[in-house]
């Protein structure tokens, strides 16, 4: 008997982020991968057709869709100019209509979880997300849009810095109270969910959690024991704290937006558990310990790539 064929994937925002990266050793055991994004991303080799585009400009998505089963969506800047956002959106806006017109059989998309109504509507980032994912849930397409909230694992922005910033600093910033949540997902299990979703016909919006929901101070506190220190906070309160971010994102760092603390603060970040997973989702746990170990015997886990926008 012969194996069926390989599907087609048209994956767009590539193999070379965060969850690129885990994407594309999900799908590439039974997906032909096509891969638009910009820059070279050394973990795409030859079974990988890399086409190098930016999606804000032109893109001759006709072409690129052909042959395609499945499209799944990544791409998004972390933090950029608000044309950029708005170039972006355009971009993503004309691939649909592509897509649309070449009637594409499942189309999923990454998407971020709620924030706080200002930020929804005032900051492009969002407002430019939400116009896309709305045109996305209108389109007539067989679309799944998943949420995730925090990722973690190797290289990313957020449990991983923090470690690095209380290995490395006296203090470590209290945004208020911390008695907020957050419920970490592991980057591999949203690309597994990825590679379920594209296979189900299940459609709309879906957010995603980890499986455990932490008060934030009580995960940081985990985060110092692991490293084997004792917690010390430079407590900030919520002024402080979205001000901390704007000094620091107007330094040109990109350690932390002031939009990201907003968010936290907001205490939206804590989602329930993503539910249709074929195995447990991944505890924080044994990431923190593996990456704290490597901080306390002296080595130096590989830091986030910097946005390159
Ligand atoms: N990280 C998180 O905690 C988190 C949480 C929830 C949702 N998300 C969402 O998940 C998605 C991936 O996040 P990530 O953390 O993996 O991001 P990432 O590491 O910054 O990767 C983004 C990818 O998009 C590509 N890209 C960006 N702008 C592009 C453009 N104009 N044209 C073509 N490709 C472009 C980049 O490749 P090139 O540079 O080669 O173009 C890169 O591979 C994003 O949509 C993000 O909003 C992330």
């Amino acid at each position: 008997m012969t194996a069926p064929p390989a599907r087609r994937l048209l994956l767009v925002g590539g193999g070379g982020g965060l969850l690129g990266r885990e994407v594309l050793r999900q799908f590439l055991p039974d997906h032909r991968v096509r891969s638009v994004h910009r820059h070279i991303a050394p973990g795409e080799g030859p079974e990988v057709e890399w086409v190098a585009a930016d999606v804000a400009g032109p893109v001759d998505w006709p072409r690129l869709l052909r042959g395609v089963d499945v499209v799944v969506t990544l791409a998004w800047y972390r933090w950029a100019a608000p044309a950029r956002f708005r170039a972006l959106g355009d971009g993503l806006l004309r691939l649909l209509a592509a897509a649309r017109t070449a009637s594409v059989a499942r189309f999923v998309h990454i998407s971020v979880p709620a924030a706080p109504p200002e930020l929804e509507t005032g900051l492009p980032y969002l407002a430019e997300k939400r116009r896309f994912d709305a045109a996305l849930l209108d389109s007539g397409l067989s679309v799944r849009i998943v949420r995730p909230t925090m990722l973690f694992g190797e290289g990313d922005r957020l449990l991983g810095v923090m470690l690095r910033l209380m290995h490395r600093f006296p203090v470590f910033p209290m945004f208020g109270d911390g008695a907020y949540h957050v419920s970490p997902i592991a980057v591999a299990d949203v690309a597994r969910i990825l590679w379920l979703e594209a296979a189900s016909d299940r459609t709309g919006t879906i957010d995603a959690g980890g499986p455990e929901r932490f008060r934030y101070r009580d995960l940081t506190d985990e985060m110092y024991r692991r490293l084997g220190k004792r917690p010390r906070y430079l407590p900030l309160g919520p002024r402080g704290s979205v001000a901390l971010g704007r000094v620091v994102q107007s330094v040109g760092s990109d350690l932390l937006y002031a939009y990201e603390v907003r968010w936290l603060l907001s205490d939206r970040l804590g989602l329930d558990p993503y539910p249709g997973l074929d195995r447990p989702l991944a505890r924080v746990g044994p990431y923190l310990a593996e990456q704290a170990a490597r901080w306390r015997r002296g080595e130096t886990p590989p830091a986030p790539a910097s946005a390159r926008g």
